[in-house]
């Protein structure tokens, strides 16, 4: 699909995990301990985090994300026949301090760099959102972390990009919003957002209501895309 440039864009949101942050950094640094089920385990680990946010948010019984994030990392485990806390608690500390994307620094500098509002929007705890931006030392670039705590319910809610309208006091259709999760592409369609769907792993596209504007291979095209 060729992409149409984003106009009169007053802020640039970004998704967190996957979009900014490569959630498989974690298992990769225990690659040692893991052994050849540590690809296994980091793609369980994930869908089963982001399936019990679905399901949390369905069963109205949020938690946190740290707290989503560990029970998913339990079952994972256990699946694969793994038994070893120690081992448990290094994959939750890497996930403190994940590697960001080699694209998302300079991206983010270029828009900083042309006067644009940055801000991420993520379903992560704040804790977990300050310590990933700073591991990755771009905490810098942001005008704003803004977790699904301050409303306690997870993406694709709606209230969920309604809080980046109401803390950026930008209106939805001036939201330049990146995400890299194709669910959450379509859910901030739906809502109103100018979508860019960094389909980072060249997946199909998802069969929901929204469809992103434009399709990016990563964040190196964005500027591009917003005319800088
Ligand atoms: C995020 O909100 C969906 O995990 C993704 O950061």
């Amino acid at each position: 699909m060729a992409n149409q440039q984003f106009t009169d864009i007053g802020a640039c949101v970004f998704d967190a995990y996957g979009t900014l942050f490569d959630v498989h950094s974690a298992a990769a640094r225990c690659r040692d301990d893991l052994g050849e089920k540590a690809d296994a385990v980091s793609q369980a680990w994930r869908v089963r985090q982001l399936e019990y946010t679905w399901l949390r948010s369905l069963m109205g019984r949020h938690a946190d994300f740290w707290r989503v994030t560990g029970d998913a990392l339990d079952y994972a485990l256990e699946a694969h026949g793994i038994d070893d806390a120690a081992l448990r608690d290094r994959l939750m500390d890497c996930y403190l301090e994940l590697d960001a994307y080699p694209d998302v620094k300079d991206a983010l500098e270029r828009l900083k760099g042309a006067g644009l509002k940055c801000a991420i929007l993520s379903n992560g705890s704040p804790d977990m959102l300050e310590s990933a931006a700073r591991g990755a030392g771009i905490a810098g670039l942001f005008d704003a972390l803004l977790s699904v705590e301050d409303v306690g319910i997870y993406k694709p809610h709606p209230s969920v990009y309604q809080l980046a309208v109401d803390r950026l006091g930008v209106a939805a259709e001036r939201i330049a919003f990146q995400s890299s999760n194709g669910f959450d592409a379509c859910g901030a369609a739906s809502f109103g957002f100018r979508v860019a769907w960094v389909n980072r792993f060249g997946q199909q596209p998802e069969r929901l209501p929204g469809t992103a504007d434009a399709e990016l291979a990563s964040l190196a095209e964005l500027p591009a895309l917003l005319g800088l």
